[in-house]
């Protein structure tokens, strides 16, 4: 057995230095250590042989299969030297470069930075918060009533397991926050956020919370069960609903262009009070509704002349009471919108699927 050994080896520094170019020193690698060369052939038969035999053979051929490769790959240098175009410079300037194909921000990444970059520039500092979130968070302390329909097991996404750690983050004693939901769910909102930065930072504080949120929705051109939001808000002593307004006013005509025009709509949310739905004038018809011809409505404002783009109000008392602000001392203001929804209104895209196929025709375009 260990002769054949010995003869593959002696074949194989012969074979060796006969090899003239690359190419040859190629072919006699892949001849002997290729995946199906002579010393894979010779380990596929370690097992057919006497069992004594079959450790000390798997050592000599993988002693033989690196002094093999030592041997090709100390050829090698030597006849890089002979290729005659080689001779005298090793790069060949003429070949084509290496492309590197260059990648580009998702839009909606894009659009989230774009947002986020306008309220940071106003002073609103950046936040993140867990996608995985408990009861507690994404409901109970935003005032949320276990009446109200989105805590349906059927309209939020709830994980089997439960939290093991209580809202302060630590890890839960027996019997303890009997009152506290420790159900773990996907968050329906960015709202929880506010609620975790308020948590841990005293007011003033002004924050903005941007990520992914989860909601059973059937998809269609409008819904996806996953998208983005960009979650805001502001506390401070005195802040009133002219200070929500003046600064989602500015954060409009920067997002959009100084000729927006925005409403504020009466609206209900557990966690604000007052609330209100925010419409900006049609930016592709300009909010013209009078205007419009009755036979040919904009597309994009079916005609209405305004688009929705978030949610808003003063923040409910009840919101302070859970987090431990002082809700004599403080007021302050909070709004979400939706990222994919900004997307689609700048970039005039009706569908909202289009951003998650990773279709490269459509994400080059940005
Ligand atoms: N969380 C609300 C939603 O997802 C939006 C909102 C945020 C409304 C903050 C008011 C204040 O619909």
């Amino acid at each position: 057995m260990s002769i054949s050994y010995k003869d593959i080896e002696e074949n194989a520094q012969r074979e060796l230095k006969e090899t003239n170019s690359i190419q040859e020193l190629e072919i006699l690698r892949v001849k002997y250590l290729g995946r199906k060369g002579i010393i894979a052939q010779e380990i596929s038969k370690i097992p057919t042989l006497a069992f004594s035999e079959r450790s000390i053979a798997g050592q000599q051929l993988n002693e033989l299969k690196r002094k093999l490769n030592d041997l090709i790959e100390a050829r090698r240098p030597l006849l890089i030297e002979k290729t005659p175009q080689q001779k005298h410079s090793r790069i060949d300037i003429t070949l084509p470069g290496v492309e590197r194909p260059l990648g580009s921000q998702h839009p909606i990444i894009n659009t989230m930075n774009q947002i986020c970059g306008i309220f940071v520039s106003l002073g609103f500092q950046l936040y993140e918060g867990p996608e995985v979130e408990t009861e507690y968070h994404n409901f109970q302390a935003l005032n949320i009533a276990l009446e109200h329909p989105s805590r349906d097991a059927f309209d939020t996404f709830y994980l089997a397991q439960e939290s093991r750690y209580n809202i302060f983050n630590d890890k839960l004693e027996n019997n303890s926050h009997i009152n506290i939901s420790n159900k773990l769910l996907l968050r329906s909102h960015t709202s929880p956020g506010q609620i975790r930065v308020m948590q841990q930072i005293q007011p003033p504080v002004a924050a903005v919370v941007p990520g992914r949120v989860y909601r059973p929705d059937a998809t269609d051109a409008s819904h996806s069960c996953m998208f983005h939001q960009v979650e805001g808000f502001l506390v401070d002593s005195d802040i009133r609903f002219s200070d929500l307004k003046g600064i989602l006013e500015s954060f409009a005509k920067q997002m959009f262009g100084p000729q927006i025009k925005m409403r504020f709509r009466p609206h209900y949310f557990p966690f604000t009070e007052p609330s209100a739905e925010v419409d900006i004038s049609c930016i592709i018809c300009g909010s013209a509704k009078t205007d419009k011809t009755p036979d040919k409505p904009c597309s994009v404002c079916k005609g209405k002349g305004w688009l929705e783009i978030l949610g808003c109000g003063m923040i409910h008392p009840n919101v302070f009471k859970n987090v431990g602000y002082d809700h004599k001392k403080y007021t302050g203001f909070a709004f979400g919108m939706g990222v994919e929804r900004i997307a689609m209104l700048k970039h005039g895209i009706d569908d909202i699927r289009i951003f998650f196929e990773n279709d490269l025709k459509f994400l080059k375009q940005f």
